[in-house]
């Protein structure tokens, strides 16, 4: 199976790309290689790839002609589409990096998917699409009409977007709503990784909402062992149930805890042997209180049950912080 991977240089794309090739699927991996976070990070992820011989191309998602291009030439029968502007406070400032990585990079995408004849587009949503909703833990049954920022409306809209084409061309599109995915190689703009940057070298750590915040943190692992089941999982038309009869999925992808940040801060505190310097501070615009995965849905399909709790997994990523940055 000929499989490409967007957003192949991030944090997510990494894993599974490690993961795949391992099991000798045969990738073409693509990213523009921005320098939203630490470009030295982003390039040493692709450097290990290489040597695992994945083929990769520094292409723009938002450029038509080069995503037409690349699709004309390779012929992907399976796409999971990774990169996206992420974030949600930096979508207060710069909006317009959503509008053309997360709707006109999409777009393009699931386009090219149809015109040739791709199998199955699976495609990174994220809990952001739950916005204020306050029953938890969230479900996919939920309405996911009140996004709490422009993130979470571009991964709404690509969940709207998937479910038409979908009705309109057949095509099987799997939505993946993500759950805060932290590990070895993850991202600098999440608040794991500040903290345990700042925790180590002794500087005061913010502590938005006067720490009064709840995250369902999901380790990357269990993000990646479910993307790997899913790939076998073609969403089908079910001709029977009126309902059904559009090949569009979305799941959960969660460790359904959701985890209080004073909690999560002392575990990182633990972990590294140091205290942290802490500032509460108020809510952030656009910002959401609380996160929680039901996963009942994932869990009755592929029997997904998550492996690593924040206890276990933190302890790694922070193993892996200290060796990475020396
Ligand atoms: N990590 C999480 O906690 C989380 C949670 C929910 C959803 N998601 C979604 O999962 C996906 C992967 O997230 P991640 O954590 O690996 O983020 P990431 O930022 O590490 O990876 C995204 C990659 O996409 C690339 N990219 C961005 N815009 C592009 C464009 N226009 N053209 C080509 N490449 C482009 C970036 O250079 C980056 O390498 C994203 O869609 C994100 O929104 C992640």
């Amino acid at each position: 199976m000929k499989v490409l991977i967007t957003g192949v240089a991030g944090f997510i794309g990494f894993h599974l790309s490690q993961h795949l090739l391992r099991k000798n699927f045969d990738i073409i991996g693509i990213d523009n290689v921005n320098d939203y976070y630490d470009l030295n990070l982003k390039n040493n992820r692709l450097k290990i790839l290489n040597q695992d011989n994945i083929y990769f191309k520094k292409i723009n998602i938002a450029d038509k002609t080069k995503i037409e291009e690349l699709f004309n030439v390779e012929r992907p029968s399976l796409v999971i589409h990774l990169a996206a502007q992420a974030g949600v406070r930096y979508s207060i400032n710069n909006p317009n990096e959503y509008i053309t990585s997360n709707i006109v990079g999409f777009q393009n995408i699931i386009e090219c998917c149809c015109k040739f004849n791709v199998n199955h587009l699976m495609y990174a949503s994220s809990s952001s699409v739950y916005g204020l909703n306050d029953k938890t833990p969230f479900s996919e049954n939920d309405m996911t009409d009140n996004p709490a920022n422009l993130y979470g409306a571009s991964k709404k809209s690509n969940e709207l977007v998937a479910f038409s084409y979908s009705n309109l061309y057949s095509l099987p599109t799997t939505g993946l709503r993500l759950f805060t995915v932290y590990g070895p190689w993850g991202r600098p703009d999440m608040a794991y990784f500040k903290f345990t940057k700042n925790i180590i070298e002794g500087k005061p750590i913010s502590l938005y909402g006067n720490g009064n915040m709840y995250r369902d943190f999901t380790y990357i692992d269990d993000v990646v062992n479910a993307i790997t089941k899913l790939m076998n999982i073609r969403p089908k038309k079910n001709k029977n149930q009126k309902m059904n009869q559009v090949p569009a999925e979305v799941y959960n992808i969660g460790n359904s805890n959701a985890v209080f940040l004073e909690d999560f801060v002392k575990i990182i505190e633990d972990v590294t042997g140091k205290k942290a310097i802490k500032n509460y501070l108020p809510m952030q615009m656009g910002d959401i209180y609380k996160t929680f995965a039901d996963i009942n849905k994932l869990h009755n399909l592929i029997n997904f049950k998550p492996v690593k709790n924040i206890n276990e997994g933190l302890p790694l990523f922070v193993d892996w912080y200290r060796s990475f940055y020396k």
